[in-house]
């Protein structure tokens, strides 16, 4: 049964990002992220894996973007590695780090392809993580510095920008419970990581209108919060899931406010100053969607705390994520649920009104093993029933990224976790299109048939 007809002009993308991807992690010069640092500690990665080789896409990018081209993908979000181009986070600049983004800009233009760059997908320059990474305020402002660095080198073929990907789950994996780079457990200590990334993106922002940029957003990572049942406890624990992993990102960017003033008086630096560079106005709201969360109070009967994207929450938060039972689940274990999409963003919309941008997803897909991946195209082919279903309803969505290309570098999950439209052999590093990557091709030459 073909898709629905999406607008003409809308974006169909697919996603990835520097540490997932890259490898030559000590090639022309880069300098060390805190995940080369984080993998090399042992114990980290489930698999024992790092990403010093990764998919080889450093040497092998030429072929990744052929293999765009053949998809008939009209866009490519990566990330640009900030410790290629900014060695140490601050000081000299790398320009054979530059080369390689150039080069890459140069491929995909030439394929008929718009490079859309995120400047920050977790991969902070280790020697800023030792002065404190993102707990500290110059972590922002080196990271303006460095936006406009990429953006005089870039600036001039490159039309979408996105600043950071998921600082929520940098401060709540990375900083709040070690299970990602830099690996501190600080729980609610961890909370001026959110803020200081939110004043970089801010910051970021005003460095890339200075160089004349008209298309920034910033990809947020957002899912419903459904209660465990109706109880007072339940809700409250819910709700306050919501305010962590979803307002507490989505406000100060969207309405230049936070969510709770209890937990705004926790910040550090002039909040409310700060706030007006965090809300300037963005040209796109990205928005990377895998599932809704179950959650309700901790202790609670059942409450056999279900696993966080494989992670067990410690039981002294006030909130407990449970199994969503009834669904198909992905090999990751997380549910599948399309509709939760379309609930997602009619929200939004509810929520924001005209201060939420029109949205991109700029990322959605799935975990499963194997070439016939039937259940991919499943996936996606219920996700973008979903998402066409918002739309139809008010929601302004103007494009769509599946993550990701190829199979990558799962951070902690290591390699086990296979989210690529095309199978990567990890020991001849052969790269195999999956029935899925067949199947999106088609899609997208019926769409481009109109
Ligand atoms: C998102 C990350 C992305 C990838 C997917 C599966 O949270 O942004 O790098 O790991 O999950």
């Amino acid at each position: 049964l073909s898709l629905p007809r999406f607008p003409r002009d809308f974006l169909w993308g697919v996603s990835t990002s520097a540490a997932q991807i890259e490898g030559a992690v000590a090639e022309d010069g880069r300098g060390r992220s805190v995940w080369d640092v984080f993998a090399a500690e042992g114990g980290r990665i489930k698999d024992g894996s790092d990403a010093r080789v990764a998919t080889d896409h450093y040497h092998r990018y030429r072929e990744d973007v052929a293999l765009l081209r053949e998809l008939g993908a009209g866009a490519y979000r990566f990330s640009v590695a900030w410790p290629r181009v900014v060695p140490d986070g601050d000081g000299p600049v790398n320009g054979a780090g530059l080369d390689f983004y150039d080069r890459l800009v140069d491929a995909l233009l030439a394929a008929g392809i718009a490079p859309v760059p995120t400047l920050f997908h977790w991969d902070t320059p280790q020697a800023l993580e030792e002065r404190g990474g993102w707990l500290v305020r110059e972590t922002a402002e080196r990271f303006a510095a460095y936006a406009d660095v990429v953006a005089g080198r870039l600036g001039d073929r490159v039309e979408h920008w996105i600043t950071l990907n998921e600082p929520a789950e940098v401060t709540l994996l990375g900083y709040g419970l070690g299970q990602h780079a830099p690996g501190r457990q600080l729980l609610f200590e961890a909370l001026p990581a959110a803020h200081h990334q939110l004043l970089g993106h801010g910051l970021a922002v005003q460095a890339l209108r200075a160089r004349g940029a008209t298309g920034i957003g910033i990809a947020n990572s957002h899912g419903p919060t459904w209660s465990a049942s109706a109880s007072e406890a339940d809700s409250e624990a819910a709700a306050l899931y919501d305010l962590l992993l979803n307002r507490l990102f989505a406000e100060p960017v969207l309405l230049g406010r936070y969510p709770d003033e209890e937990l705004a008086a926790l910040l550090p630096g002039p909040v409310a100053e700060d706030l007006k560079v965090i809300s300037q106005p963005l040209d796109r709201y990205g928005i990377n969607y895998y599932q809704p969360t179950l959650v309700g109070a901790p202790g609670a009967d059942g409450a056999a705390a279900a696993d966080f994207g494989g992670i067990r929450l410690p039981p002294e938060l006030p909130f407990a994520p449970r199994e969503i039972g009834g669904y198909p689940r992905t090999d990751f274990g997380w549910p599948v649920v399309p509709r939760a999409l379309t609930e997602l963003l009619v929200t939004f919309r509810e929520r924001y009104g005209d201060r939420l941008p029109p949205v991109v997803i700029t990322e959605n897909g799935c975990s499963y093993e194997g070439i016939e991946d039937g259940e991919r195209i499943a996936f996606l082919d219920g996700h973008l029933r979903a998402l066409h279903a918002a739309m139809a309803s008010g929601v302004d969505v103007r494009g769509y990224f599946v993550w990701s290309l190829t199979d990558n570098f799962e951070w902690a999950e290591g390699y086990a976790r296979r989210f690529g439209l095309v199978h990567v052999d990890y020991a001849t590093l052969e790269r195999t299109p999956k029935a899925s990557y067949h199947w999106l091709r088609e899609v997208l030459r019926e769409q481009a048939r109109g």
